[in-house]
């Protein structure tokens, strides 16, 4: 089965995770702090703190903007489900607005109509890692969150995603460009907010007993701790910065061979009108690469049809505001609901063969010489 979404992990990184086991630290630690200045220096950011997952990335992102309850959080439907549970469990309201369907990403126009008095920030998603134009969308002077899960090495005007808005996520699950298993990390503007971060993470722990104990030694009774905040645990473990650390210095390599395989659908698939091909990033901007989604209207067929033929795509993503949960069904947001009929993500990751790729390629061609 060639399946839509992949990793690429090597002999470098099962070495690094098999030192890391040798060594006996699995869990927090060393491995992180270097993992954490590794990131940043890469993409030019100004900080940069490793969280256990991008879903709670998100999280931390919207609890350190410190809103009130019942504050509303625009976010765009089109997306991954923790981009609203984390507005959701941190007690606030996500208002679900549209999106662009060329581009399937969020523009300031999709977003006026959801503003309210209530609003009090905006979550955008460099949705398949093509960067949003986030300018129009910083002029309207709310705090931006920017879910870069996508977008690890995307650029928006000469600046990485993530690191535009006030707070960016990243995630480094199992299917991204740089994985490390499970994990996220998180950027801000605002040296403040990743200082606080840095103890939240810890279960909301000022200091822990060993810092305290090897940090100063005259301190008596180094096992007592200050809990500054109720918060959840998100350490990442060594492990998983051992292996994202080895992935960040192949992320070039693994994103020229994302680069072959899209370039080899544009060619490929270009001659088939009814299907409509991922935009394109603009001029100057770097695209990340994470998902190939196209558009056509007869999207299940093709879906089945490619799944007969050992194919597997997905749909990324089921549009939020069509799930009760969030009460907002009654809602019309026309281009996700045409996105929720006719997009399709097809295989992308960088162990595809050229023989995969030929494969998905003549596949389409075949269902098109037959149903359109
Ligand atoms: C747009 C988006 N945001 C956030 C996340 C959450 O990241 P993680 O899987 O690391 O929790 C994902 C994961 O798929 C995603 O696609």
């Amino acid at each position: 089965m060639i399946s839509v979404f992949g990793s690429d992990i090597g002999d470098q990184e099962i070495e690094a995770a098999v030192e890391c086991l040798r060594s006996q630290w699995l869990g927090f630690g060393k491995k992180v702090d270097d993992f954490e200045k590794a990131f940043a220096s890469h993409l030019n950011l100004t900080n940069c703190l490793m969280v256990d997952s991008g879903s709670n990335a998100l999280y931390m992102a919207v609890r350190l903007l410190d809103l009130a309850p019942d504050d509303e959080i625009i976010i765009p439907s089109f997306t991954w489900v923790s981009c609203a549970q984390a507005v959701l469990l941190a007690g606030h309201q996500p208002i679900f607005c549209d999106v662009d369907p060329t581009t399937m990403n969020v523009r300031r126009e999709d977003i006026e109509p959801c503003i309210s008095p209530r609003t009090k920030a905006i979550m955008v998603v460099h949705y398949a890692g093509l960067p949003v134009t986030m300018e129009p969308i910083l002029d309207l002077g709310y705090p931006v969150i920017e879910d870069a899960a996508h977008a690890v090495s995307a650029t928006h005007n000469g600046k990485p995603c993530g690191g535009i808005g006030d707070i960016g996520i990243y995630s480094f699950d199992a299917i991204k460009n740089l994985t490390a298993g499970e994990a996220g990390a998180i950027t801000a503007q605002r040296e403040e907010h990743i200082e606080r971060a840095r103890w939240l993470r810890y279960c909301g722990i000022g200091k822990s007993g060993f810092e305290t104990a090897t940090g100063s030694k005259s301190q008596d009774a180094w096992w007592e701790y200050e809990i500054r905040e109720a918060f959840i645990k998100m350490l990442p473990t060594n492990i998983a910065a051992a292996i994202a650390t080895v992935q960040l210095r192949r992320l070039a390599e693994l994103q020229d061979r994302r680069k072959q395989i899209w370039a080899a659908y544009d060619k490929g698939l270009a001659d088939i009108p009814q299907i409509c091909l991922p935009k394109k990033s603009l001029q100057g901007d770097t695209h990340g690469l994470f998902t190939y989604c196209i558009r056509t209207p007869k999207r299940n067929v093709l879906a089945k049809t490619l799944l007969d033929a050992d194919i597997y795509t997905t749909l990324r993503y089921h549009p939020l505001h069509m799930n009760p949960l969030y009460g907002q069904t009654s809602k019309r947001l026309p281009h996700c609901e045409q996105l929720n009929q006719d997009a399709l993500s097809i295989p992308l990751h960088p162990r595809l063969s050229d023989d995969d790729v030929d494969h998905v390629i003549q596949a389409i061609h075949n269902f098109a010489d037959r149903h359109f």
